[in-house]
C-alpha cells in the first residue's frame, strides 16, 4: 500500500502579506525510491522570515520556489527507508526537505544529527540555520570585543536572542530592540541582555537607543532594516560595524525606501556588511559544537514556539510578521 504524502504547494505569487490562498494543500502518493534516496518522514519543519521572500520571482542569493512546486523549507525527521548506503531506516536527519510530511530526499542532501542528548526540533533551530546566521553573523561579521556596545533587533526572536546571548558571552554590553513589554522583558530577565526597547512603544527608537548607549553603538547586528536601522545608523560609534543580516518589516512591501541615514557610516568610519548564511554551511559542525557546549553550560537559553498542522501553514508563517512567536517558530507535523 502506498504512503500518502501532505504537500504544501506555492499557488500563487503574493502581493504584501501572505494569505492562506497562496498556497494548495494537496495529498499525493509516496513515490518509489529510485538508487541514492532515502524516504524521510518530516517531524519539524522550521518557519523562517526567508520563506516570504522565495515566494517572489526570480533569483536573490536563492532562486524564487515555482508556482505548484512544494514550499522550500529547512526541517529535520526520521528516516523511514533507504536505498542509500550510507542511510538506515530510523536515522534522524535534517536538510532542505519542504513543507510535508514525506520528503523522498538524495541521501548527500540529508545530515545526520545526534537527537539523542537534544531535541531533534533543535536542528531546525539553534543547532540548525537559524542559530548559525546568529553564531557567524556575529563573530564573522560583527567581530565583537569585550567591552563594548552591541544593538540588536528582532532581539527576543531566534537570530536575535541568540546572538544578544553569545555577545553576552564574548563580554559586551548588549542592548536589544522587540516589539512589546512581555518580550523586552524576557531579554533582561531570560536573555540577560543589559538593556530593552520597545519599538512598539517608543516615540523616538534613535533617542531610546542613545539614552541605552550614551556612547554609541560598536556592533548593530539588524534583523529588521527600514526605521529601526536608521535610528541605530544615528547612533554609531566609531568604527563600529553593522552586519546586516535581515529586513523583516521591508519583506511584505513592494517597494523598499532607502536608509536616509546612511552618511553616518562615513563619520563614524563604520562597515555595512551583509550575511548570507548558506556561505557557512561547510562549517556547521563547528558551531554547533559549541552552541551545544553553551547550551549544556546554561550560558545560553533557548525558546521554541511550536505550532501544529500543514493546513494552518499560511496562518502559522504570518505569526513571523505581525510578532506573535515567542521564539523560533517550528511547525510540528
Ligand atoms: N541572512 C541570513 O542568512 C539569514 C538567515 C536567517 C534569518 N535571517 C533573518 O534574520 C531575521 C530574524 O529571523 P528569525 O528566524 O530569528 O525570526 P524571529 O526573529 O524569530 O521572528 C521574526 C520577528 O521579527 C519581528 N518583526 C516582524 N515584523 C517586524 C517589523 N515590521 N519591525 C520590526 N520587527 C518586526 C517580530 O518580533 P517583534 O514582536 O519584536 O516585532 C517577529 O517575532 C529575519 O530578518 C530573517 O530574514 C537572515
Amino acid at each position: 500500500m502506498s504512503l500518502l504524502n501532505k504537500q504544501v504547494l506555492l499557488a500563487q505569487r503574493p502581493t504584501g502579506k501572505i494569505k492562506p490562498s497562496d498556497f494548495n494543500i494537496v495529498e499525493t502518493n509516496v513515490p518509489v525510491l529510485a538508487n541514492n534516496e532515502v524516504l524521510v518522514k518530516v517531524a519539524h519543519i522550521s518557519l523562517d522570515p526567508a520563506m516570504r521572500g522565495w515566494m517572489n520571482a526570480g533569483t536573490t542569493y536563492i532562486r524564487g520556489v515555482e508556482i505548484g512546486e512544494v514550499m522550500r523549507a529547512f526541517a529535520a525527521g526520521i528516516v523511514t527507508a533507504s536505498n542509500h548506503p550510507d542511510f538506515k531506516e530510523g536515522d534522524t536527519v535534517a536538510g532542505t526537505m519542504g513543507a510535508q510530511t514525506y520528503a523522498v530526499m538524495q541521501g548527500k542532501h540529508l545530515t545526520k544529527v545526534d537527537a539523542t542528548k537534544v531535541p531533534l526540533s533543535w536542528y531546525v533551530g539553534i543547532l540548525g540555520m537559524p542559530g548559525m546566521t546568529a553564531y557567524f553573523g556575529l563573530l564573522e561579521k560583527g567581530f565583537p570585543k569585550e567591552g563594548e556596545t552591541l544593538l540588536v533587533s528582532g532581539a527576543a526572536g531566534m537570530v536575535g536572542s541568540l546572538v544578544g546571548q553569545i555577545a553576552k558571552i564574548k563580554g559586551l554590553k548588549v542592548i536589544g530592540i522587540a516589539g512589546g513589554k512581555e518580550k523586552c522583558d524576557s531579554l533582561i530577565t531570560d536573555y540577560g541582555f543589559d538593556a530593552a526597547i520597545d519599538y512598539k512603544n517608543t516615540d523616538n527608537i534613535a533617542k531610546a537607543i542613545r539614552a541605552a548607549a550614551p556612547n554609541g553603538i560598536d556592533i548593530y547586528f539588524d534583523n529588521v532594516g527600514g526605521e529601526i536601522l536608521d535610528a541605530a545608523l544615528l547612533n554609531l560609534a566609531n568604527h563600529a560595524r553593522v552586519v546586516v543580516c535581515g529586513a523583516i518589516s521591508q519583506y511584505n512591501e513592494a517597494t523598499h525606501s532607502g536608509l536616509k541615514n546612511y552618511m553616518k557610516i562615513i563619520s563614524a568610519r563604520g562597515t555595512l556588511s551583509g550575511i548570507i548564511v548558506l556561505d557557512y554551511f561547510n562549517r556547521a559542525e563547528e558551531c554547533i559544537t559549541q552552541l551545544a557546549q553553551w547550551l549544556a553550560a546554561g550560558k545560553i537559553k533557548y525558546k521554541e514556539h511550536t505550532e501544529q498542522g500543514l493546513d494552518r501553514f499560511a496562518e502559522i508563517l504570518n505569526m513571523l510578521f505581525t510578532g506573535e512567536n515567542k521564539g523560533k517558530l517550528v511547525l510540528k507535523v
